[in-house]
C-alpha cells in the first residue's frame, strides 16, 4: 500500500499556484474531473471520468488511484507506469484503467465502494509534474414503487375518525418522502401531520375538503416513484339541501305553479354516501311526511289550498347527520286571469273600433256633404245671375 498524503498535494498545488505566477507555466499538468460528486448505482458499472494534459514532452506517465472512506486512511487501488498496471491484488477484479488513459471504471458497484477516490497523475519529462483530484461516489439503490397502506381501510367519518396513511418502499437507500394530493405536494398544516422521515402521513380531524387522490412519491439521488393513488373514504353530510324544479317559476324557496299543471320537484345535497330523502307537507300545526326518496309530484288541481308549505329532508346514515330546507308551492289561477284580462282587452278593442268606425263614417259624411251641397247652390246662383243678363 502506498501512502499519499493530501497534505503534501496540497501544497504540490501551492506551489504550483505561485510557480505559475512567477513563470506562467506550471498549468503544464491540468487533471479535471467532470463533477466532484457522482451517485452511482448498485449493482452496475461506474465510470470515473478523467481527462488531464500537458504541454511537456513526457518520458514516463505514471497513474495512481487511491480510495478513501470516510475518516481512514487512502488506501492503494492501483496504478499504472506508461502502459503497465499494477493493480491492488486484492482489489483486481473490481477496477480497470487502461493507460494512458487515467479514467476508472468500478465493477460492479458495491454501497461498500462508497466513499472518495483520488486519482494523482505524474508526469515525467523535464523534471516531473503532478496533479491530482478527489472524487466522492455515493451508491445508491434505486427506490421501488412504493405501496400505500390506508387506515382504517373502511371509510371514516367527518370529523369523528382520522386517516392514516402509510408509505412502504421494499428497497431503495436514501429515500425521500413526499406526499401528493390530486398531483400536487402537501405540506403540514393543521390537519396534516408527517412523521419524522415524512413516510406517514395523518390527517386529524377528517373533514370533507380531505376528499382527494393521494399519492406518495419517493426517490433518492438514483431512482423516483410514484404509489398508486389512494382515495381515502370520507363520509361527510349533507350539505346545502336545495329543491329544484323541471318547470314552474321560482324565487327563493317559493315554486309557483298554474293550476291544473304538475310540478316535479328534485331535491338534493352533497354527502357520502348519498343520502335518503323524505318530503313532509305542513298543513295547520300537522306535519306528515308524504314521500320518501328524492323526487316529489305535486299535482296542483288536487290540492286544495293555493299555499302549501313543504319541507324536503336529507339523511346521512353514515355520518347520522340530517339536514332540511324549507319551500312553498304557491298554486295560481293564472291561466283564468290571463283569460279575463284578454276579454277586458277585447272589449275596450270593440269600443275604440266602434268609437273610430262612427268617427270616421261622420266624417265621411260630412265631407260627402260638403263636396256637393255648395257646389249646387253656387252653380244655382251662377245660372240665375245669366238667365239676368
Ligand atoms: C515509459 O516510456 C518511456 C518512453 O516511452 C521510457 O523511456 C520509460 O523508460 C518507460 N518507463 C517505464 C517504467 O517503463
Ligand atoms: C477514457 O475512458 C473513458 C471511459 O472508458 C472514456 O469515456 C473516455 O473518453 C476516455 N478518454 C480518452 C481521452 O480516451
Ligand atoms: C529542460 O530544461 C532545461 C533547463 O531547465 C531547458 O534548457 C530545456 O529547454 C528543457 N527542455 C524541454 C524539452 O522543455
Ligand atoms: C385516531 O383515531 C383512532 C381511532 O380511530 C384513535 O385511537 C387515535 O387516538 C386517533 N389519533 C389522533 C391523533 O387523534
Ligand atoms: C419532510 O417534508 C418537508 C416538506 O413537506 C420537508 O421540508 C422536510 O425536509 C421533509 N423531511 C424529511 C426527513 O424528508
Ligand atoms: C381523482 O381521480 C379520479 C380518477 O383517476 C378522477 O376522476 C377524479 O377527478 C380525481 N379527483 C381529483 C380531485 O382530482
Ligand atoms: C296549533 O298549535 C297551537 C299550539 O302549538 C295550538 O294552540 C293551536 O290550537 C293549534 N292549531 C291547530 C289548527 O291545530
Ligand atoms: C345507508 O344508505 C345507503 C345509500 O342510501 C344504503 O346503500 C345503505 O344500505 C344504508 N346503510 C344502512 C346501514 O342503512
Amino acid at each position: 500500500m502506498l501512502s499519499w498524503s493530501p497534505l503534501a498535494n496540497f501544497f504540490w498545488d501551492l506551489h504550483c499556484k505561485i510557480y505559475f505566477l512567477l513563470v506562467g507555466i506550471c498549468s503544464a499538468l491540468k487533471l479535471t474531473v467532470p463533477s466532484h460528486t457522482i451517485h452511482g448505482i448498485e449493482g452496475q458499472p461506474l465510470h470515473l471520468t478523467v481527462d488531464y494534459n500537458f504541454n511537456t514532452t513526457a518520458s514516463e506517465i505514471q497513474i495512481i488511484w487511491l480510495f478513501e472512506r470516510s475518516q481512514s486512511n487512502p488506501k492503494y487501488l492501483l496504478g499504472s507506469v506508461n502502459q503497465t498496471v499494477v493493480p491492488d491484488l486484492e482489489y483486481q477484479h473490481k477496477f480497470t484503467l487502461v493507460p494512458p488513459n487515467a479514467s476508472l471504471m468500478i465493477n460492479p458497484l458495491r454501497i461498500s465502494d462508497e466513499g472518495n477516490y483520488i486519482v494523482k497523475v505524474n508526469v515525467r519529462g523535464n523534471g516531473t509534474i503532478a496533479a491530482s483530484q478527489k472524487v466522492r461516489v455515493a451508491v445508491d439503490v434505486p427506490v421501488t414503487k412504493p405501496v400505500v397502506y390506508t387506515e382504517p381501510a373502511s371509510g371514516v367519518v367527518e370529523y369523528v375518525g382520522n386517516i392514516t396513511l402509510k408509505c412502504t418502499v421494499e428497497r431503495g437507500t436514501r429515500v425521500v418522502y413526499q406526499w401528493m394530493k390530486n398531483g400536487k405536494p402537501l405540506h403540514a398544516s393543521p390537519t396534516y401531520t408527517f412523521s419524522s422521515n415524512n413516510a406517514t402521513l395523518l390527517i386529524v380531524p377528517v373533514v370533507k375538503e380531505d376528499v382527494g387522490n393521494y399519492s406518495c412519491l419517493v426517490s433518492n439521488p438514483v431512482s423516483a416513484m410514484e404509489s398508486e393513488i389512494i382515495a381515502p373514504t370520507i363520509y361527510y353530510g349533507p350539505y346545502g339541501v336545495r329543491v329544484k324544479s323541471d318547470k314552474g317559476l321560482n324565487i327563493g324557496a317559493v315554486f309557483t305553479v298554474d293550476m291544473g299543471e304538475v310540478i316535479l320537484l328534485d331535491c338534493s345535497a352533497d354527502s357520502n354516501p348519498p343520502n335518503t330523502y323524505s318530503w313532509v307537507q305542513k298543513a295547520d300545526n300537522a306535519t306528515q311526511v308524504i314521500q320518501h326518496g328524492p323526487h316529489l309530484e305535486v299535482v296542483s288541481d288536487k290540492v286544495a289550498q293555493k299555499t302549501i308549505d313543504y319541507v324536503c329532508r336529507a339523511f346521512n346514515n353514515a355520518t347520522g347527520k340530517r339536514d332540511e330546507t324549507h319551500f312553498t308551492v304557491v298554486v295560481t289561477s293564472v291561466g283564468l286571469e290571463k283569460l279575463a284580462q284578454k276579454g277586458k282587452s277585447l272589449s275596450s278593442l270593440a269600443v275604440i273600433t266602434g268609437i273610430s268606425l262612427f268617427l270616421i263614417l261622420a266624417m265621411a259624411f260630412l265631407f260627402i256633404w260638403k263636396r256637393y251641397q255648395p257646389h249646387k247652390v253656387i252653380r244655382q246662383k251662377l245660372q240665375s245671375r245669366y238667365r239676368n243678363k
